[in-house]
């Protein structure tokens, strides 16, 4: 697939680096079934640039790119009170010497707390210019077209990143990273069985299922919903993967079939606490040293366990998580994390 008409900005100078887990792995395999589990592998994604960076540095690169070849002054985005989203879309319009606004769902009554740690307190350090709150159910598009709106009215442009940066363009950035992991597999002589990734707004899964069908990568990948079950999730991601493929002209459908998804381990709600995430942030931490988020990457790390423990991921299958992300939020749920306030 060839990306080079496509404008983009670049916000890391590397390719984020595939490391093995072999004390994660170890003490995973030691609770799956006869003590044998699978072989895991992290990329880490988390260590993009705009920094803390994740999953939305790599969409960034390629809306920002398409806001500024607009002639656009300022990003008007959406997501939830603690969204990375939003933090780094503000982090990508002060490098480009833009500003930015947000409207945010509070998808939890009550949940926005513009004196709150974590991403709130760095919108505020990094400088938003404002922020919406709507309730839950808000048609965000919408909202954030009449922002858009008031800002043509005071003789500015404004440039409107859907949630989660994932639209066409956004998806753009994960076929450049199906395209980077490939090359990857290939230098460093891996053999990966399967890609376990974090499926939301859908431009992440979305994005790598069109780079790897577009590449020949025949890897499968298994989508962790982190806030719908696959009923609701599996369609929104073949029809963010279809886009990508048709904004390329890479002239081929996306079969149903290659569209993985896994529901449950989101429950009880977006964004809230479970025993199986604090299991999985802490397992991590304590073998490996790395961290993951409570929000997404710690429900989708719940998954992977949840999958080696049912035999679904089978033993020694070397499998890819894909590290999305998202640790300043991990300080704005430190008792839960630490298992001190119980879920
Ligand atoms: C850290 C992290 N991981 C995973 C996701 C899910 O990615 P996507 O929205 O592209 O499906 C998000 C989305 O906000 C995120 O912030």
């Amino acid at each position: 697939m060839d990306l080079s008409r496509f404008p983009r900005r670049r916000y890391t100078p590397f390719a984020t680096p595939i490391e093995p887990l072999p004390r994660f792995s170890a003490a995973l395999a030691a609770t799956c079934p006869g003590g044998r589990g699978p072989t895991v592998w992290i990329k880490r994604d988390d260590q993009l640039g705009l920094f803390p960076g994740g999953n939305k540095t790599r969409k960034l690169e390629f809306l920002v790119a398409d806001a500024l070849a607009q002639g656009a002054d300022t990003l008007v985005t959406c997501g939830a009170p603690q969204s990375n989203h939003c933090r780094i879309t503000l982090a990508a319009a002060v490098k480009e010497g833009l500003k930015c606004r947000f409207v945010i769902e509070e998808r939890v009554p009550d949940s926005y707390d513009p004196a709150a740690s974590g991403n709130n307190f760095m919108f505020r350090l990094l400088g938003v210019e404002a922020v919406t709150v709507v309730k839950a159910g808000t048609d965000m598009g919408a909202a954030m077209a009449r922002v858009a709106e008031e800002l043509q009215a005071a003789g500015r442009r404004a440039y409107i990143i859907p949630g989660g940066g994932s639209n066409a363009i956004g998806g753009l950035g994960y076929v450049a990273c199906a395209q980077e992991l490939q090359q990857q597999l290939f230098e460093q002589g891996l053999h990966i069985a399967r890609v376990v990734v974090g499926s939301g707004s859908s431009g992440t899964h979305g994005g790598l299922l069109a780079g790897f069908l577009g590449n020949r990568i025949a890897i499968p990948i298994t989508g962790i919903g982190v806030s719908r079950d696959p009923a609701d999730q599996v369609p929104l991601v073949h029809k963010e993967a279809q886009a990508v493929v048709d904004l390329i002209g890479a002239g081929f459908e996306v079969p149903r079939a290659a569209v993985h998804c896994v529901g449950g381990y989101w429950q009880p709600k977006y964004s809230v606490p479970n025993a199986a995430m604090v299991e999985a942030v802490q397992l991590l931490a304590r073998t490996e040293g790395v961290l993951l988020d409570p929000v997404y990457t710690g429900k989708i790390m719940a998954g992977l366990i949840g999958l080696a423990r049912s035999g679904e991921l089978k033993a020694d299958e070397p499998v890819l998580f894909l590290h999305t992300g998202g640790l300043p939020s991990l300080h704005a749920y430190e008792p839960v994390v630490l298992g001190d306030t119980p879920v």
